[in-house]
């Protein structure tokens, strides 16, 4: 294999070029090469055949035929000089006769270009005889062995004008790959360093990540199907989500049943203390506990040093010990919040969730996350700690308001998104159930989603890895939350989110068709989907908490029911949000 350095062969980390461009003949491997190349410098990886064709929505073949060649050239250097624009640096494969068009050439001058040198042998061998060559536009005619030695010798000499040149005869993708790396020494400057904060290495910043999530746990169905437990796996203890339709007695006498101490304490906020505080509180003085109430100001405000402070003077006044338990009644805010304190409170208390908002339900109340917010931003403090139960009843989601409500549910189709196809159909397909109470829908959806959360819980408790595909659409939503002086719901928020996020992983080509589907989703829930006429606060993304370095941490929904994880530059965000919304 061969390497010809030119002038123009970048050997300073600041001669690094913006874009990586693999150009040649057709066969000579530059989509093959191009992905394991991005993987390696931890670019994304576009293909230009493939753009042009999202962005006409026709094949290359059928533009070739429809409109001609002189139309194809036309889309093609309206394409290049486009994706050329991206602020992220890339690794870009064009097709066989781009690099011939003079003005694409100019076009790529800052560029790395680097000319994958194949024989014309090589390339017949490659091509074939089958389907390969149907794809082939230029290939028409009735010797294919001519067409190519034609069109070879018109090209090669445009091809030579690359900056680099590394010949590929005999050898497999992975050697070319490693040799244009290891030849241009182009990895250690893999991500550019003026993205990174201060002594920050680019190194360790793993730009993708593929996830293997074990089995979920079954669904157990107790009585009927509308009353259904899962279980969660944790490090510390398994418990129970028990889901049914009504509250009652039922919940009191679980909660007895895990209580070791003599006293229980209730910590709900006035809206929810209002409407279901005094059943429970019956209930649980029934089982003949000593049960305390305490009710907080409603909303985010109350997640908060200061709150839990409160909550620590009141349990102190009342006399709990560490065996006694906490009952969290309320949505996502009270469960943060307990749990926060128990996890705290004489260095762990026991406490379960009784969740009353469709968010909490399919997602904050599994999986232990606790936290409080502080002035610079939110779920800054917390803990992992466990509920010891989780004790859902319909009835109580059904006081909410049908957009609060929907709003939860975007949880659950998040998760279904990312993790599984067959529960994303259903909870497309049933949305409208599921937004009307049908029982037997609702509970489907709950459970679904608590069995998805607990699948990934059990793989990842402490987040340490694929546990942060729960945060898909949370760093858009997070800066729309902010954006908005957080008077967003928050699953509002995560499914604008979502779609931003989605849209901007189409623009960079690691997935397809995600966003609209998501799009009519959200819709179909009543919800906006119009992330761009939201204010955002990009501030938020640059403080946000999963960056490293100059790099943030996306899940990205590959397609529906897969995902992987990638280490993008926070810079290439912020700016594809600016840019799309004017923020
Ligand atoms: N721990 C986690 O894993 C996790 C996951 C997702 C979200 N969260 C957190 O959850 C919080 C959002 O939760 P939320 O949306 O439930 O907000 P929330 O707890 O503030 O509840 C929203 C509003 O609904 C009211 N409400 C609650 N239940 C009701 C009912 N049954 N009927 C009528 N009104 C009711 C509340 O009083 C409140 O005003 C955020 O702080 C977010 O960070 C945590």
């Amino acid at each position: 294999m061969e390497t010809m350095m030119s002038a123009r062969t970048p050997n300073q980390a600041s001669d690094m070029p913006k874009h990586v461009v693999l150009v040649g003949f057709m066969g000579s491997g530059k989509s093959s090469v191009g992905r394991l190349l991005a993987g390696r410098l931890r670019r994304p990886f576009r293909d230009l055949d493939q753009i042009i064709e999202s962005t006409s929505g026709q094949s290359v073949q059928q533009i070739f035929k429809l409109q001609g060649e002189v139309a194809f050239r036309a889309k093609e250097r309206a394409a290049l000089r486009d994706v050329l624009n991206s602020s992220e640096p890339i690794v870009l494969a064009v097709g066989g006769g781009t690099f011939s068009d003079a003005s694409n050439r100019e076009t790529l001058r800052d560029a790395l270009t680097v000319y994958l040198e194949t024989s014309v042998e090589e390339i017949l061998s490659r091509i074939g005889a089958g389907e390969e060559k149907k794809k082939r536009p230029m290939l028409r005619g009735p010797s294919v062995e001519d067409t190519v030695a034609r069109l070879f010798a018109r090209r090669e000499v445009d091809y030579q004008q690359a900056s680099e040149r590394v010949t590929t005869d005999g050898r497999s993708v992975e050697e070319v790959t490693e040799h244009i790396v290891s030849e241009l020494g182009l990895e250690r400057r893999a991500l550019r360093n003026e993205d990174l904060g201060p002594g920050e290495e680019a190194q360790g910043v793993p730009e993708q990540t593929t996830i293997e999530v074990p089995e979920p746990p079954q669904l157990e169905l107790v009585g009927s199907s509308n009353e259904v437990d899962v279980r969660v796996e944790t490090s510390s203890h398994d418990y129970t989500v028990h889901i049914r339709p009504e509250s009652g007695a039922w919940i009191a006498e679980g909660i007895a049943k895990l209580s070791r101490g003599r006293r229980i304490v209730v910590v709900t906020d006035t809206t929810v203390g209002k409407l279901h505080a005094s059943d429970l509180m019956f209930h649980l003085k029934a089982t003949g506990k000593e049960v305390s109430i305490l009710r907080l100001e409603p909303g985010e405000g109350s997640k908060t040093l200061g709150t839990a402070s409160r909550v620590y003077d009141f349990l102190l006044e009342h006399g709990l010990t560490r065996s006694d338990m906490l009952v969290a009644l309320g949505g996502g805010v009270i469960g943060d919040l307990t749990g926060f304190v128990a996890s705290t409170f004489l260095r762990g208390c026991d406490f379960v969730q009784v969740p009353t908002t469709t968010l909490a339900v399919m997602d904050s109340s599994v999986g232990g996350k606790t936290a409080v917010n502080t002035p610079r931003g939110k779920n800054l403090v917390g803990t992992f700690y466990q509920p010891l139960g989780v004790f859902v009843a319909l009835s109580h989601l059904a006081t909410q308001t049908s957009v609060e409500h929907a709003a939860g549910v975007v949880e659950g189709v998040k998760m279904a998104l990312a993790l599984d196809a067959d529960v994303y159909r259903f909870m497309t397909k049933s949305a409208r159930d599921i937004l009307e109470f049908s029982e037997s829908e609702l509970t489907r959806a709950i459970a679904e989603s608590v069995r998805l959360k607990a699948k990934v819980v059990k793989a990842d408790e402490f987040e340490s890895g694929v546990r942060a595909v729960l945060n898909f659409g949370h760093t858009v939503g997070h800066a729309i939350e902010a954006g908005e002086s957080f008077q967003m719901l928050h699953g509002q928020a995560v499914a604008l989110g979502m779609i931003a996020e989605a849209q901007w992983a189409e623009m960079e080509g690691y997935s397809r068709n995600i966003s609209s589907s998501l799009r009519d989703v959200i819709e179909g829930l009543g919800l906006r989907s119009d992330w761009r006429r939201c204010q955002i606060s990009t501030d938020a993304i640059t403080l946000d908490k999963k960056r490293k370095g100059g790099g943030i941490q996306l899940p990205i929904v590959n397609s529906v029911g897969s995902f992987d994880l990638r280490t993008i530059t926070v810079s290439a965000l912020v700016e594809f949000v600016k840019r799309r919304s004017g923020a």
